[in-house]
Parts: structure tokens; C-alpha cells; sequence
């Protein structure tokens, strides 16, 4: 079975392509590799992947997801993977070809079954990238990404027995759970919702420290309101802070994620945060949110992407 190895990067379409291009190449600490006319691909410093981040100016003015990327071992686990969604029925975007993305690379692109684009990729060129200054405080590179979704028992049979992901633990009655592609405690978790769209992206920094400095900074910063932290959480371990980017969507600075040995035993957490020094916010409320920030179904399910 073709696995995927690990996470990529995400690519988003936003309404305000400039201001969110600004804030993650400012003040969030990630740097810009390559731009295209309303289409920016965002390094962290100290990651070998040519990006981590996409951002797209929606034509429609829009926000959603455009693309969730993912590794493969090699070219034959990128054909292999194809040929068996496609045989099991599932949508392909594109067919394995070379990509003329930055970094370049073998891949291919489908449909999960909420209707996220997904593409899976090998022989994809490494960037240059160097060791951060001692609390620079910038990301080390992504770390996850949370799936909203209706249907969640689907959603993870999938990634499971189609894409070759590993349960690592779960939240209170399942209700959470987090899913891991290499020895890090997640890549990926779903959270069973009332809409399907993207809960947050979470990029790792180098300490807790360094969470607090990165999250001290976008405070100060103003323009990404604060949705949850700083907190640490039971699955994974990690240290959390949450904001609403200047576009409405929700990203994460993280620290101290687990890593997992192969024989790892999943078990359920009973609370999503044990330092509980803030209270946890209503997820499937947000009251308080602007109205583009309210939840709602992602617009770009079973759409591809123009790029
Ligand atoms: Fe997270």
C-alpha cells in the first residue's frame, strides 16, 4: 500500500491576498520563497521544504482550502497510491506528472471524501535552509493540520487504510483525533462537526519559549486576534496558541510536540488543555468572531484549484 511520509504544506485561497502574504512573511515569521501573480509560496527558515505555506488571491474573494500536501517515498508509492484511489473510486484531480511548483516533484492530486484537494508527491528538491538563532522565535516548519468534518468515521477510515496514516490518540468519546504519517504525534486530526472545513494549521517553533515570544510578538502586533492559549495539550503534549490571521483563518504556534515510538499504544485524553490557565473557547460558536470568521462549510470542497 502507498503511504504518505509525512506533512507538506497547506495552500489557501484568501479574499485579501496581500494582507495575509504581509502578516505570515512579517509578523508569523515565515519567509517568501517564491511569488507568482496572486500566489505565494511561504518557507520556514529552518525547514528543507521549499514551502510550507500557499497563498492564493480567490478569485471570488472566497476563503478555503486550495491544497493539502503530502510526501511520498518515491515515485513508484506516488503510482502505486493513484492507481489504487482510482481504483477504489476515488476522484482524481490530476494524474502523477512532474510538478512545476517550486521544488518541483513527481505527485498527483485527489479528492478526499469531504472534498479537499490532497496531493501527494515525491522527489520534491529541498531548499537550503539553516539552524534558527536561539530564540528568534520564528516557525522550524508545519506541524499539522486540523480537519472540521461532518463525517468523521469516514474521513478517518480513509486516511488510515487509503493514505497509510496511524492513530495516535483521541479526545473524550472520539469526538478528536489525531493521526500521524511519520514519528511525530500528528500531522493531521479530524474533529467531528456540524461543517467541513479547515479547524487550524499549526506551525512548530522551537520551545515554549519561543511559543511565548512568537505569540508575545503577534499580540503586539495587533493585526491576528488571539482564539485560544497558551495552553498545553494532553494528545501530542504540545504547547498551543491560536489566532485568527488577519483573513480568518486560524493558525497555530506549537512547541514540544511528542514523538512517538513505532509500537505506540493510542489512548483517549479526557481534556483538550491540561494547564488550563484560559478557559476553552466554544468551538462551534465563536460568537465573538467576525461574521467572514464564523464557521461555516469550506466553499472549495470538490473544487480544484487553478493551480
Ligand atoms: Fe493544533
Amino acid at each position: 500500500m502507498g503511504s504518505v511520509t509525512h506533512l507538506r504544506y497547506v495552500g489557501m485561497a484568501v479574499p485579501d491576498y496581500d494582507t495575509a502574504v504581509n502578516f505570515y512573511r512579517g509578523v508569523w515569521g515565515l519567509s517568501v520563497a517564491e511569488t507568482d501573480s496572486g500566489l505565494a509560496f511561504l518557507a520556514a527558515e529552518a525547514s528543507p521544504e521549499p514551502y510550507v505555506y500557499r497563498i492564493r488571491q480567490a478569485e471570488d474573494g472566497q476563503r478555503r482550502l486550495d491544497v493539502v500536501g503530502f510526501s511520498a517515498s518515491d515515485r513508484t508509492s506516488v503510482d502505486e497510491l493513484a492507481a489504487e484511489l482510482g481504483s477504489a473510486g476515488i476522484r482524481l484531480v490530476s494524474e502523477p506528472d512532474s510538478l512545476t511548483t517550486p521544488g518541483g516533484g513527481y505527485g498527483f492530486r485527489f479528492f478526499d471524501p469531504d472534498g479537499r484537494v490532497v496531493e501527494v508527491a515525491a522527489e520534491v528538491a529541498e531548499r537550503p535552509c539553516r539552524q534558527l538563532e536561539e530564540r528568534e522565535a520564528i516557525p522550524l516548519g508545519l506541524s499539522h493540520v486540523v480537519f472540521n468534518t461532518t463525517q468523521r468515521q469516514v474521513l478517518e477510515s480513509f486516511d488510515r487504510d487509503r493514505l497509510g496514516f496511524r492513530l495516535s490518540d483521541w479526545l473524550g468519546d472520539g469526538f478528536m483525533s489525531f493521526w500521524r504519517c511519520d514519528a511525530a504525534h500528528h500531522s493531521v486530526a479530524m474533529m467531528q462537526m456540524p461543517f467541513t472545513s479547515v479547524n487550524h494549521v499549526a506551525f512548530e517553533v522551537a520551545s515554549i519559549d519561543d511559543m511565548l515570544r512568537a505569540s508575545g510578538r503577534v499580540l503586539g502586533d495587533g493585526r491576528a486576534k488571539p482564539q485560544w492559549g497558551p495552553g498545553r495539550h494532553s494528545a501530542g503534549d504540545n504547547t498551543f496558541y491560536y489566532f485568527f490571521d488577519p483573513v480568518g483563518n486560524v493558525s497555530e504556534y506549537t512547541s514540544d510536540v511528542q514523538r512517538v515510538p513505532e509500537d505506540w499504544q493510542p489512548r483517549q485524553h479526557t481534556t483538550p488543555d491540561v494547564w488550563q490557565v484560559v478557559p476553552i473557547p466554544d468551538f462551534r460558536g465563536q460568537p465573538d468572531a467576525p461574521p467572514e470568521q464564523l464557521p461555516q462549510s469550506d466553499p472549495g470542497l470538490f473544487v480544484a484549484p487553478p493551480v
